[in-house]
């Protein structure tokens, strides 16, 4: 099975991190294909917890090679700087080869990201979209404008200055502001520490695939973050989704055996947008605090909210999904019962099962229909000792039954249970608990 996609199913953090480091055990390429800092995965191992925001998780096992994709816009200095921590740390154990057609987002880019969204609130008073303010917009921005400077020119002093003349150019507005001097001399050091990892990393992955290699393309943000498919203009700047892995890698679509859709059982987001099944109160707090529900980016802390199904059956057509990682059931155990959003009304009365509207406006005026599913117990010692020797087998019934309503409700099998942030807190149920097309699926979950 060569290559196996990861991709958020919600608003970002659903420990997709977590899930790759897991999958990552059996593989022996990881690409990061979108996105660049604003990416925040926590992957918590014994040696202690990393966050990697642009590095993929390959990183941290021998034996593989990440990718920084051709898709990715990448902070030199703070890759630069994220390859020395883990350096450091000795967790640096994989093999990092950068894409030579990665774009470069420089300090114009950062300082831009604060300049619009200012001049959206100065204009629009609670028009901000909430970025992580690393820059992530202005860089595609220059990309698609074609202004941008990519990897294989950084490294390049000559190609590197022409590239910045242009680019600072095109952004009358910072003249003067920015000198393309000290810009040179400033990203000169770092982008010799990085030249050589630098390569064509196309064929890299062509030639492992022909060798039957596995290769994780591995999701950032999310499918309802896509710039295209998302709540815009509440989204990131890429395409967050399945075909937008293989547009970032350079991979074609008949390499690819396995879509997997990672969403925790109840749901987070951060930054601005609609979030129709958001939960404040007490209960809300609750959830930020059982959830750690922190941005491991920015620190934000996340808005929380009940799984909504809508949307859920929404991203797994988008993206074709083949299983499903549901992810943190632990922190829903011990409530009274599990809501699950399974409808929306609008305010027209009309009733919507899988397609959300596409404007955010109206996203936001839907009201959630929920079911209340039968809760399962808080997780303690004993169950968890329970899970690690018997696996699958040891969860508790009416989680069993959460997850068989999740894969009915949706038509794909959840394949994982993730219950902890370390690896080995991670189940696997097989490829049928869930799936319609198993006939098992009701007598497993009795
Ligand atoms: P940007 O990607 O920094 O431009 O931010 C655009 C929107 O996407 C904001 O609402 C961010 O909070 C959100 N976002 C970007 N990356 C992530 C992520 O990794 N997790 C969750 N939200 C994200």
């Amino acid at each position: 099975m060569p290559v196996i996609v990861i991709v958020g199913a919600q608003f970002g953090d659903e420990a997709k991190g977590k899930i790759t480091d897991y999958l990552a055990a059996n593989a022996e390429f990881v690409v990061r294909t979108g996105g660049g800092p604003n990416a925040g995965h926590t992957i918590d191992l014994p040696e202690g917890k990393v966050v990697l925001h642009q590095l993929p998780c390959g990183v941290l096992r021998q034996d593989v090679t990440a990718v920084c994709g051709p898709g990715m816009v990448l902070d030199p200095t703070a890759l630069d700087q994220e390859i020395r921590t883990l350096e450091e740390r000795r967790m640096f154990k994989g093999t990092l080869i950068i894409s030579e057609r990665a774009h470069a987002i420089l300090p114009t880019h950062i300082a831009e990201d604060a300049w619009e969204e200012k001049l959206r609130t100065a204009t629009h008073p609670g028009a901000e979209l909430g970025t992580t303010m690393r820059g992530i917009g202005p860089a595609y921005a220059d990309r698609y404008g074609r202004w941008g400077v990519r990897f294989g020119e950084l490294i390049r002093p000559a190609k590197l200055r022409q590239r910045l003349e242009l680019l600072l150019a095109s952004k009358p507005h910072l003249a003067g502001i920015l000198d393309p001097n000290q810009l040179q001399s400033d990203l000169g050091e770092v982008a010799g520490r990085l030249a050589p990892f630098v390569q064509p990393t196309e064929p890299t992955l062509w030639s492992a695939l022909a060798r039957k290699e596995t290769v994780l393309l591995e999701g950032a943000q999310s499918a309802l973050l896509d710039i295209d498919f998302g709540t815009y203009p509440y989204v990131t700047s890429h395409h967050p989704t399945s075909a937008g892995a293989l547009v970032g890698s350079g991979i074609p679509p008949f390499e690819v055996s396995e879509v997997v859709g990672v969403t925790k059982a109840y749901a987070t987001r951060v930054g601005a947008g609609p979030f129709p099944t958001e939960v404040g109160g007490d209960l809300g707090a609750y959830l930020q605090r059982e959830g750690g529900e922190r941005g491991a980016t920015t620190g934000r802390v996340r808005q929380v909210g009940w799984l909504d199904l809508v949307l859920l059956r929404y991203v797994t057509k988008l993206n074709g999904f083949t299983s499903l990682a549901l992810t943190k059931v632990d922190v829903l155990g011990g409530l009274d019962d599990v809501p699950v959003a399974v409808q929306y009304v609008t305010p027209e009365g009309q009733t919507l099962t899988d397609y959300p509207p596409a404007d955010a406006d109206d996203l936001a005026h839907v009201t959630p229909v929920y079911e209340k599913l039968p809760s399962w117990p808080k997780f303690n010692e004993r169950l968890v000792a329970r899970l690690r020797d018997e696996g699958a087998a040891a969860l508790p019934p009416t989680l069993k039954r959460f997850v068989a309503y999740i894969g009915q409700e949706t038509g794909v099998p959840v394949e994982w249970v993730s219950y902890g942030p370390r690896r080995e807190e991670t189940v696997w149920l097989g490829k049928t608990h869930g799936s319609p097309a198993a006939g098992s699926v009701t007598a497993w979950a009795q």
